[in-house]
């Protein structure tokens, strides 16, 4: 596969793997509140960023490339508040939205069919994690600071079911 896509598409698999470390950083932030749905819900987060690792791993390897891995950030340890999570998700969630829209149009420019036809998942997907996070910020302000409304959310975010990973992870 073309060089440039195969280099930006490796840099995206440690990208995916910090997502994982990131929202695995703040399950435990999570846990150690005492706030099992929203542990669970992160959790379940940092599965599927590992999912989309695979994928692109897989993709790499499909087209006879090399996957070369590198380092993985220090994701960081404490939040300011709930809020401070969900909105440093959504953040995070845009970075990485504006870097798949980048390797689609690298993929574009060279003609890459095939990439640009296994990134538009990756598109689609995108637009449901900002939306899943700005969904719970929105909530979030609905409630304040109100500890039964915190529990509420609570005790919905857990009943998230697992992902289900498409067929090329
Ligand atoms: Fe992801
Ligand atoms: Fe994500």
């Amino acid at each position: 596969m073309d060089k440039k896509l195969e280099k930006l598409i490796n840099e995206q698999i440690t990208k995916e793997y910090y997502s994982s470390y990131l929202y695995l950083s703040m399950a435990a932030y999570f846990e150690s509140m005492g706030l099992t749905g929203f542990t669970a819900w992160m959790k379940i987060q940092a599965e599927e960023e590992m999912i989309h690792m695979r994928m692109f791993f897989t993709y790499v390897n499909e087209r006879g490339g090399r996957v070369i891995l590198e380092s993985i950030d220090k994701p960081p340890a404490d939040f300011e508040s709930i809020k401070d999570v969900f909105e440093q998700t959504l953040e995070h969630e845009k970075l990485v939205t504006a870097s798949i829209n980048n390797l689609y149009k690298v993929s574009k420019d060279i003609n890459d069919n095939a990439s640009t036809i296994f990134l538009q998942w990756f598109i689609t997907e995108q637009v449901e994690e900002e939306k899943n996070a700005k969904d719970i910020i929105d909530r979030l302000a609905l409630i304040k600071e109100d500890p039964m409304g915190i529990l509420m959310i609570d005790k919905e975010l857990g009943s998230r079911p697992q992902p289900v990973a498409p067929a090329a992870a």
